[in-house]
């Protein structure tokens, strides 16, 4: 039944005409969500509703007639088309043992979430909140929930989980939103990295070597001092000792011996269950994120391809916008949509912040982004300028996913200071629970701190026409692939530690 569903759906889109295509893809996300709710139907398991809604954002009606022109001033802005030699290439056994990684419960410190939890397939690599909710957190998805009582979660977490479409490029050597790892030659371990020289050597890329760390933090996968060693560890601050975060981690794996075929398959200097390292274990997971989140087969990779027909009228004229009026392409330029430097463009701050106070202020609740990392003032509220490859799907936007509507994400853009003035809490989408909640809002409702956001700016204002931001919106739709709609396969059965896949 499942599969039917899924050669339906292919086979709408690949069909369809370039002049329907919009309307296919509409019916193709349609049967999608029909197919999803039957899929959960009675198990009670997935039950993950975008949290945007996919119909209105396409524009299917009005397709301008004819022929548009691409600008010359496009023209010379547009990359090479993307290829194989951009991407760091795994091999199959060593992608397949990540993926049982990527999923298993095992890496968190009370066995209670993966990362999947925060970027699962059903969400479009990341899951589908504001904020996320990390161990201690029930569910997957915008229904996951604060968990119960002691059990349950410490804080939220204090920024969205990015998306992971495309990570495996080589471009991406800069990961987190304030670039906190970074591949770097002049480093022993080849990265500067928050472990600084406890990060071992022999991590593949900077994908791998962000794989060492979301196991090292309490409110993300750890767990609280006091309710398991591994959290202990955290607390302790003591990563790559004997009993360390990653060693204990290690341990549980060699200790299953389904693993342990697997990582002897993949990796020639494993010969015995002790060989096993974190570092083999954040490989494979970088091998994983890289494969199977590909997604370099959208409308504008086929145009860039040479296949010019590939994209639609209205498409190209917001191509046209993209890369001209709008002014977007100064930031969101090469490949994959991204410069890959820190901006700031005053994107609304929610949460718990990470720790950062404006003078006079003691509450913790800013982010003051790659300024934590240099520690320049100049480099404050600066964040890295995300991918839009996908972008349609990978909502709410933002470094602390203050947005749920695209549309107004871009918006955004054009008049910052209206935009914070304006900006409506009702769309955060994060469970409620009165001592979280409290502080979600403190920072946007406080004059001087809103203010702050705006006083860094990297972006002038831009006017465009509604008209021409519907065309931006094409454009976002042209850069989406469409075999990343329906991810379901990409969620193993089962995995080797037992512990549930399905919550
Ligand atoms: C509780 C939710 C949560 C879990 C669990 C989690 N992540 Fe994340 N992930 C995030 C958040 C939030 C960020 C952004 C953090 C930041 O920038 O400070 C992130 C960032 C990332 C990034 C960087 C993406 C980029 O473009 O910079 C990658 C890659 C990633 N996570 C992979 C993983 C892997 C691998 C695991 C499991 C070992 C994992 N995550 C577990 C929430 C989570
Ligand atoms: C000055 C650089 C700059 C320019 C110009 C710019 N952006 Fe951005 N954009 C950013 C940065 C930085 C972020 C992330 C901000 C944050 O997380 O707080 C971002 C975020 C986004 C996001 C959210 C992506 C996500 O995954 O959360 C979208 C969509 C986006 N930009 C589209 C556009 C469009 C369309 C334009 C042109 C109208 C544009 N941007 C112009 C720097 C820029």
């Amino acid at each position: 039944m499942k599969q039917k569903l899924l050669t339906l759906l292919i086979c709408s889109v690949s069909l369809s005409a370039v002049a329907e295509r919009k309307v296919e893809d509409v019916n193709a996300h349609k049967q999608y969500k029909q197919a999803l709710a039957k899929s959960i139907k009675g198990s009670n398991i997935y039950e993950i509703e975008p949290s945007f809604d996919f119909e209105t954002v396409l524009d299917i009606s009005n397709q301008l007639n004819g022929a548009v022109q691409v600008s010359q001033n496009t023209l010379n802005q547009l990359p090479e088309a993307v290829t194989d030699e951009d991407f760091h290439i795994q091999p199959a056994n060593k992608v397949a043992l990540g993926k049982l990684l990527f999923f298993d419960k095992i890496l968190s410190g009370n066995l209670n979430d993966s990362c999947a939890t925060c970027h699962h397939p059903f969400a479009w690599s990341g899951d589908g909140l504001s904020l996320p909710i990390g161990e201690g957190g029930d569910g997957v998805g915008v229904t996951r929930t604060t968990g119960f009582m002691e059990a349950g979660v410490h804080e939220r977490v204090p920024r969205n989980a990015p998306q992971i479409f495309n990570l495996g490029a080589k471009v991406f050597n800069v990961m987190f939103h304030d670039g906190r790892v970074v591949e770097d030659s002049t480093q022993p371990s080849g990265f500067i990295s928050p472990a600084g020289n406890d990060l071992p050597l022999g991590l593949d890329n900077a994908l791998a070597a962000q794989a060492m760390f979301p196991v090292t933090s309490e409110t993300e996968m750890a767990g609280q001092s006091g309710e398991n060693s591994v959290a202990d560890a955290t607390v302790a601050g003591d990563l790559a000792g004997e009993n360390g975060v990653w060693a204990q981690l290690a341990a549980r794996i060699q200790g299953i011996s389904e693993y342990v075929v697997l990582f002897k398959d993949v990796y020639p200097d494993v010969n015995t269950a002790s060989d096993i390292t974190f570092v083999h274990i954040a490989n494979a997971l970088g091998a994983f994120e890289g494969d199977i989140w590909r997604a370099d087969n959208s409308a504008f990779d086929k145009y860039l391809r040479g296949d010019t027909a590939a994209m639609s009228p209205n498409q190209i004229a917001g191509m046209n916008v993209f890369y001209g009026d709008g002014g977007c392409s100064q930031c969101h330029n090469g490949k994959f949509l991204t410069s890959n430097e820190f901006k700031s463009v005053g994107m609304p701050q929610i949460g718990p912040g990470k720790g950062d106070n404006l003078p006079g202020f003691r509450d913790g609740l800013d982010d003051f982004g790659r300024e934590r990392e240099t520690g320049d003032s100049a480099d404050r509220f600066k964040f890295k300028v995300p991918s839009l490859r996908n972008a349609l799907l990978t909502g709410p936007w933002g470094h602390a996913g203050a947005y749920n509507d695209l549309r107004t994400t871009i918006k955004h853009h054009l008049n910052p200071a209206q935009a914070l003035a304006n900006y409506d809490e009702s769309q955060v989408i994060m469970p409620y629970r009165r001592d979280l909640s409290a502080v979600d809002f403190a920072v946007m409702n406080d004059t001087l701190s809103r203010n702050a956001l705006l006083s860094n700016l990297d972006i002038a204002n831009v006017s465009l026409t509604e008209t021409q931001i519907d065309r931006l919106m094409d454009f976002m739709d042209a850069v989406t692939d469409r075999s990343s709609i329906d991810l379901r396969t990409d969620v193993p059965t089962s995995v080797p530690s037992g512990l549930p896949v399905f919550e």
